[in-house]
């Protein structure tokens, strides 16, 4: 499983980046609001190759403005993903897109039968709101279990990209599900990194270097 940043910011994705365990970065109007983004041609100008793909979320009202956002977007050059909406305006986006060859991510996915459709609309990605469902008493890892299940049965190729994952169980959880692709925010990228034994294995190496040459 492959891990993705949940974030507008271009610091944090740079920093998430170095550290090499990240493939690019998922983004959303919320995410890019409370970073300060205003213009998405910016973001999208400002990325670099090396940072994986950019998965940003078209917000226009009807199909033909969507797919206008994502044409502009994607004629920058970079290595994009688009975001639509599980919607059937934005399934026909999708659907557009994908025969254009431009790989496209269904957002906003609360069952197996939208991951489905998100399939046959020729979606490269599809996206579970893992957390989202926790939140309203459903079972977000299960749906990852179910959707695995039901694509593998029916041959479908579509990725599934976990989202909404608020914690590193989420993210051991989704692997053990299925899930191909994991975003999260950087607070819980942060912690995949933490054991408390290996910070004290750390500590007792250390002491024991400084009596060492090299
Ligand atoms: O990638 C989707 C994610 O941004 C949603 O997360 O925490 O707002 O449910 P959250």
């Amino acid at each position: 499983m492959h891990l993705l940043l949940d974030s507008g910011a271009v610091d944090e994705i740079r920093e998430a980046s170095s550290w090499g365990v990240i493939r690019g970065a998922t983004t959303n109007p919320t995410l890019l609001r409370q970073a300060g983004v205003e213009k998405i041609s910016d973001l999208v100008a400002s990325w670099a190759a090396a940072w994986g793909t950019l998965h940003v979320e078209v917000f226009a009202a009807g199909r033909e403005g969507m797919v206008e956002q994502a044409l502009r977007w994607t004629s920058l050059g970079k290595p994009l993903a688009i975001k639509v909406p599980c919607t059937p305006s934005g399934l026909a986006v999708c659907r557009e897109l994908a025969q254009r060859q431009i790989p496209v991510n269904v957002t906003l996915v609360f069952s197996l039968s939208q991951a489905l459709l998100a399939a046959e609309a020729g979606a490269s990605y599809v996206s579970p709101f893992v957390g989202r469902m926790e939140d309203h008493g459903m079972k977000g890892v299960q749906l990852v279990a179910d959707i695995r299940n039901g694509y593998d049965r029916t041959g479908v190729s579509t990725q599934i990209l976990a989202a909404s994952l608020r914690n590193p169980r989420h993210v051991e959880e989704v692997a053990l599900a299925g899930a191909h692709w994991a975003t999260m925010p950087m607070a819980v990228l942060q912690k995949l990194f933490h054991h408390p034994l290996t910070d004290d294995g750390l500590q007792r190496f250390s002491d024991d270097a400084a009596h060492l040459q090299d």
